[in-house]
């Protein structure tokens, strides 16, 4: 909170209201505000969409609007440009509630902070005679015109009321930037009409699917789905009355194993099939003008249905073998001078920015579209880190930071993956994301403005439903609309998580499968370092008396942090002076990739005055060089 609205809320003693992202500016005044039926509500003539937004946001806690006696009045303010096209000025006093901006964009943004000030049942639609909102004053306006979450319905399909859930998710922690991977080398999920088979073919497989470590965690089952054209003008109505742009991603020219299983001629070789395994697969779109224009005339229906500046075409992990082996593209190489695969991938790029730039869009695409030479319209979405970004930013193009290091919500949320479900690996707590900056500090401030902001990933390989997805994004999302709205130096994670608990309270209201707030981590019991590992199984030991809380159920996890080698564990114990009172033995390790690196062990009584132990088999699988933690935590 900043610090302006600490004096205040100490001098009146009121409750610092749970705002998520946190606004700008907030004064907390002393007194409050009577909503209830009986309060009038004015609506600008001039503002968009927001009848049905107040009659939503705020429910039947304005059924009748007949007495004067005290008022919300929404007005557009041609003054207040300065605090741009989103921001807006909220005040409540004793006697009346003003929300102005300068659009109608800024009003809706209004009406969720107002939404904030009421008790979480209004999530509901809850019901109550009277209301007393805390009389405040805000200023308020986003720090990034791109606050973007991305779902990924092409591993696994997501139903389109998930997606309905989600926009109202988005504009309540007012991000406006859907992106929609709706294409990739698992499944084609957007119908198009003069391509039917893409939908009829690309849209199924026949197992669903398999693990990293070749296991069959779906079941193995047939998987299929995809978004009518209907659908698709439904969620982008649904999400514009919300004031999200819906930005379509098209993946090509690689992830595209799908459609070229639908059509064969895309493609360099016989029919691939949709792919039931995931990671990124060599199959690539061939370069003839043909595939070229198959590809435009999807992007044509494409933009009849997403009003979006910004069309997605994907462009990263492409492989080139193909390509190499291809006659016509080596021919295509020759003849316009393109030097290797890197500049005939650029090439290909280039004819869809100079296609979608002909018909009033922009270009963006994953950081890969900056090899072999950027088009000259193109928008960089960052991903492999940030350098793509800086470097794209520095050439004068506009830029979406989305970082795999704190934007990848495919990555697990704790580093006890025993107790999570499925993820494609890597840790991404919600702390993590909190300290994400969309703008690298090497960058001027003229450099800086092409930053657009920043946006969440949710790959969905290990996805496979609409609460697992919910459980994926919250709260982290959260954290992601706060750091992309919020001014940076109001933000602080201490007060953020404070504000959590409350906001929760929000998502419970609306069903919201989030995943619940972890107690803080403690600190580890005990390291290992190249000193003290070797390829022979030997054993260690490490004290945990200062960590024992009583009796109970505790659990003992290996983390590796750097080094060569990776620790592998064959059993752990628990001692208590000397005497082994609990095992757990399995093979488990930590390294890059972590497998079982959880132990558990139960202590049926804590006596007083004794000494406990960790002791554990471990070696390396070759040589010395690994380091790591290791950490004693009371299961809850
Ligand atoms: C990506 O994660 N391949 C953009």
């Amino acid at each position: 909170m900043i610090a302006t609205a600490l004096i205040f809320m100490m001098a009146s003693q009121a409750q610092e209201p749970a705002l998520i992202p946190t606004p700008a500016r907030l004064e907390i005044k002393s007194g409050s505000f009577n909503l209830s039926e009986s309060t009038r509500v004015l609506i600008d003539p001039q503002a968009i969409n927001l009848k049905t937004a107040v009659a939503e946001l705020l429910g039947r806690a304005l059924r009748a609007r007949k007495s004067s006696r005290n008022k919300l009045h929404l007005s557009i303010e041609k003054d207040r440009t300065s605090m741009g096209e989103e921001g807006y000025h909220l005040s409540v006093k004793p006697s009346e509630i003003t929300i102005q901006s300068a659009t109608s964009k800024g009003l809706f943004y209004g009406l969720q902070t107002l939404r904030q000030l009421l008790p979480a049942s209004i999530y509901g639609g809850a019901q109550a005679s009277v209301w007393a909102i805390p009389c405040v004053e805000i200023d308020d306006w986003p720090r990034f015109p791109w606050r973007g979450l991305m779902i990924d319905s092409s591993r696994h399909f997501m139903p389109k009321s998930e997606i309905l859930k989600f926009v109202d998710l988005l504009a309540m922690h007012k991000m406006n930037v859907l992106h929609l991977h709706l294409v990739d080398d698992q499944g084609w999920r957007i119908e198009i009409k003069r391509y039917p088979k893409l939908t009829e073919i690309g849209s199924k497989r026949d197992f669903d699917s398999q693990g990293h470590f070749g296991d069959e965690l779906y079941g193995g089952k047939k998987h299929g789905g995809f978004y009518t054209q209907q659908d698709i003008r439904d969620i982008v109505r649904y999400a514009r009355e919300r004031y999200i742009t819906v930005v379509p991603e098209i993946e090509m020219p690689g992830h595209s194993q799908a459609a070229i299983d639908a059509y064969n001629e895309l493609g360099t070789g016989d029919r691939p099939g949709v792919t039931d395994e995931w990671g990124s697969h060599g199959n690539v779109y061939n370069v003839n003008e043909s595939t070229i224009k198959f590809l435009q005339n999807v992007l044509k229906e494409v933009m009849q249905l997403f009003p979006s500046k910004f069309i997605h075409i994907g462009g990263d992990e492409v492989s080139h073998d193909q390509w190499q082996l291809s006659p016509s593209a080596q021919a295509l190489k020759k003849e316009r001078g393109l030097k290797d695969e890197q500049e005939l991938q650029s090439w290909f790029i280039r004819q869809m920015d100079a296609f979608l730039a002909d018909h009033g869009r922009r270009l963006i695409g994953w950081d890969e579209i900056l090899m072999g030479g950027l088009a000259p319209g193109a928008t960089v979405m960052s991903w492999r880190g940030i350098d793509g970004g800086i470097a794209a930013a520095k050439a004068g193009h506009d830029v979406v930071m989305a970082p795999t290091s704190h934007t990848y919500f495919d990555y697990y949320q704790s580093k006890f993956r025993a107790k999570e479900p499925p993820a494609g690996g890597g840790y991404l707590p919600l702390e993590t994301v909190y300290q994400f900056d969309p703008v690298p500090s090497v960058l001027s401030d003229a450099e800086a403005k092409h930053i657009l902001g920043g946006q969440c990933q949710l790959w969905a390989e290990y996805i496979p439903t609409p609460s697992h997805l919910e459980y994926m994004a919250f709260p982290r999302a959260a954290a992601l609309a706060e750091v992309v709205w919020s001014p940076k130096k109001s933000l602080d994670f201490a007060d953020f998580r404070a504000r959590l608990v409350q906001h929760l309270k929000r998502l419970d209201v609306l069903e919201v499968n989030y995943r619940r707030l972890d107690p803080p981590m403690p600190a580890p019991i005990g390291h290992w370092s190249p000193a003290e590992v070797s390829e022979q199984l030997q054993t260690k030991e490490w004290e945990a008396t200062p960590a024992l809380h009583g009796a109970g159920t505790y659990d003992v996890l290996f983390e590796y942090t750097v080094g060569e080698c990776r620790l592998d564990i064959a059993w752990v114990e628990l001692l208590e002076d000397g005497k082994t009172i609990a095992r757990d033995a399995h093979d488990g390790r930590t390294g890059a990739q972590d497998m079982k690196n959880q132990y558990r062990l139960t202590l049926a009584d804590q006596k007083p005055g004794s000494t406990y132990l960790v002791r554990a088999g471990v070696r390396s699988d070759g040589g010395t060089d690994s380091s790591g933690d290791v950490y004693f935590i009371r299961s809850p």
